[in-house]
């Protein structure tokens, strides 16, 4: 069967703590590290880059660490991310459909996993040719740039369609995903799924996350 996870978004947490709030969410019950990378260009934001990634890389040893590359030139930082330690990259492919093979290929000779990750005004039909050499499908659930932004349920036909055809793929969902939220989004067919806010906000973190666990395990 294919594994079900939450990776929570260390994107809306105190960052001057990055490690601390990263080893919370991993005792609290996350199963994986979502980092969201923006360059300012892809994206009307800014975060951080390898160079953090690599500082915390040690830090949380037997993390699964999945950076979201939402960046205008995803080639220029295969090498960089995989010498940081990530376990997969998630890039755009918006703004590198001519070249994703080459991409994808790069990425797998770096020692990574593959994920493909769609913008919501982005249509499936971008992306089908690319899926079957690639790990995961991000089905973006909001525009990418912040955290705290609303549910887009309008992208569940994409992921209905996806596991209609990909029994096996990995689908994640990023974007708003809640407590409430998340029914529609395993009902569909995800079984990655990445919260933010809805974490990191969280009175009781570890409640939080075991009821997104719980459901999408079922
Ligand atoms: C948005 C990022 C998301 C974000 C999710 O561009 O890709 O990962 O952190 O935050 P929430 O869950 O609050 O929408
Ligand atoms: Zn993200």
């Amino acid at each position: 069967p294919i594994r079900a996870q939450i990776g929570p978004s260390v994107l809306n947490a105190d960052l001057s703590r990055l490690y601390e709030e990263s080893q919370k969410l991993l005792d609290n019950g996350a199963d994986f590290l979502h980092l969201d990378v923006m360059d300012g260009d892809f994206v009307p934001n800014l975060t951080f880059g390898h160079p953090v990634i690599k500082c915390l890389r040690p830090k949380v040893k037997n993390a699964f660490l999945e950076s979201h590359m939402m960046v205008r030139n995803p080639h220029q930082w295969i090498e960089p991310m995989a010498d940081a330690g990530v376990d997969q990259y998630t890039f755009h492919i918006e703004p590198v459909i001519k070249t994703v093979p080459d991409i994808v290929r790069k990425i797998k000779e770096s020692g990574m996993k593959v994920g493909l990750a769609i913008k919501p005004g982005t249509p499936l039909e971008d992306v089908k040719p690319f899926i079957q050499d690639a790990d995961l499908v991000l089905v973006m659930t909001v525009e990418p740039g912040f955290g705290g932004q609303k549910f887009m349920s309008d992208m569940m036909p994409k992921v209905q369609w996806l596991r209609e055809n990909y029994p096996e793929l990995d689908i994640e969902v990023d974007g708003g995903v809640n407590t409430t939220t998340i029914e529609t989004c395993t009902k569909a067919g995800a079984n990655v799924i990445v919260a933010g806010t809805a974490v990191i906000n969280a009175e009781d973190q570890k409640k939080v996350i075991a009821q997104l666990k719980e459901s999408v395990n079922v």
